[in-house]
């Protein structure tokens, strides 16, 4: 038996017969540059998330730009963010001629320490973008009054994290819902994802949101009359209306990722697997949505070909830190500055994960991870 990280067929043959009717009406339309199923998108994910204002786009790696650019970050400007991420969280803050300054992640959660992010803090900070990494949020209640003394906007890097929550003075608190910019993706793979490139920022001041809703049309609020240099960063009718129908459905398909999280602590613990492979900790007050879910393995590179010559697939998120990466080096990091991002790249490994993954295909997975132990 092979097993896939994730399958998008299984997911397809749920709502085939929705996403065909939703696909018939744009097609029926032509009318795919900003159609009608755009702003009803916009709308019904705004009310999902909580959050007053909702723009789509291109893209998640847009999505973070344009918060940016929204927040007029710009050269000297200083903006605060993770290394232990997905390389768009990095190159947005760069594009834009900005300094990357990167603090340190937590060894359990996988995220951003606030700790030392506070550390990171200069005068010239403008904007801090945390990744709510593989699915769960940030503990943002810890920094959220700094920042607003500081006057420091915050970028919530919502990419992997549509529905996770957590809980804040006695309420849920959404993804996206911390009071700045929350910059979503909708590629195809994601939690909520759509059938090509399409994203989504959110936000919750009317100006920024006028702001954003210009920037992602090239800058212009009325028919070539453009305020400001923004780029062409639309979302797509098509994927609209995909989403639209693919958004009904999030919450099963949450619960469903959330059950095969349970029933892989289940197996570990049956198997007497805890200290070689340490499970993704559900910090307190966290609806953790697993986009990913990434053990820590011991002898992780052996056990990831090991069980790809199972027919099994595993994956790495992430093999390299961003602080690493070639084409940040003038950002003057080097190896042992992010000790425990750097230690997480080489002991990190995500096991499949999707809504319709088997119970008998993780019982088959953790079986293998077993023999593999055995053997070493
Ligand atoms: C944490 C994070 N940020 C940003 C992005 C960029 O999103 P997109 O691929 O939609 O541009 C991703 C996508 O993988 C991501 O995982």
């Amino acid at each position: 038996m092979s097993i896939p990280s994730f399958d998008l067929k299984r997911n397809y043959a749920r709502v085939s017969g929705e996403i065909e009717e939703a696909l018939s009406r744009v097609l029926a339309s032509q009318q795919f540059i900003m159609g009608p199923d755009v702003a009803a998108f916009e709308k019904e994910a705004a009310l999902y998330l909580e959050t007053p204002y909702a723009v789509g786009v291109a893209s998640g790696s847009d999505s973070l730009l344009l918060a940016l650019m929204a927040a007029g970050v710009g050269p000297g400007d200083e903006v605060i963010t993770t290394p232990f991420s997905f390389f768009a969280t990095a190159s947005c803050i760069t594009r834009l001629g900005a300094k990357l300054v990167f603090a340190d992640v937590e060894p359990d959660s996988y995220n951003i320490s606030m700790a030392r992010v506070k550390d990171a803090i200069t005068s010239r900070t403008k904007a801090f973008i945390p990744v709510h990494i593989f699915g769960q949020l940030c503990k943002i209640e810890e920094i959220k009054d700094t920042l607003l003394d500081k006057g420091i906007t915050l970028v919530e890097d919502c990419a992997q994290s549509f529905g996770a929550h957590r809980m804040y003075g006695g309420r849920i608190v959404r993804s996206g819902g911390w009071g700045g910019f929350g910059g979503f993706s909708f590629f195809p793979t994601k939690n909520l994802g759509a059938y090509g490139d399409a994203g989504m920022v959110t936000c919750f001041d009317e100006t920024d949101a006028k702001k954003l809703a210009g920037l992602h049309l090239h800058g212009s609020s009325s028919s070539y009359t453009h305020e400001t240099v923004g780029v062409n960063s639309r979302l797509d009718t098509i994927q609209a209306a995909i989403l639209r129908v693919r958004l009904r459905h999030i919450e099963t398909w949450t619960e469903e990722r959330r059950e095969a999280a349970r029933l892989y602590e289940l197996l570990f613990a049956e198997k007497g697997l805890f200290g070689d492979i340490t499970p993704p900790l559900e910090t307190d007050g966290n609806r953790h949505t697993y986009h990913q879910y990434v053990v820590k393995a011991r002898g992780r590179d052996d056990l990831h070909k090991f069980l790809e010559g199972k027919g099994i697939t595993t994956r790495i998120y992430y093999p390299l830190p961003l602080h690493l990466q070639p084409c940040f080096a003038s950002a003057g990091y080097k190896k042992g500055d992010m000790p425990v991002s750097e230690s997480l790249c080489d002991e990190v490994l995500a096991l499949p994960m999707f809504p319709e993954l088997r119970p008998e295909e993780q019982e088959t997975v953790v079986n293998a991870i077993g023999e593999f132990y055995r053997k070493v």
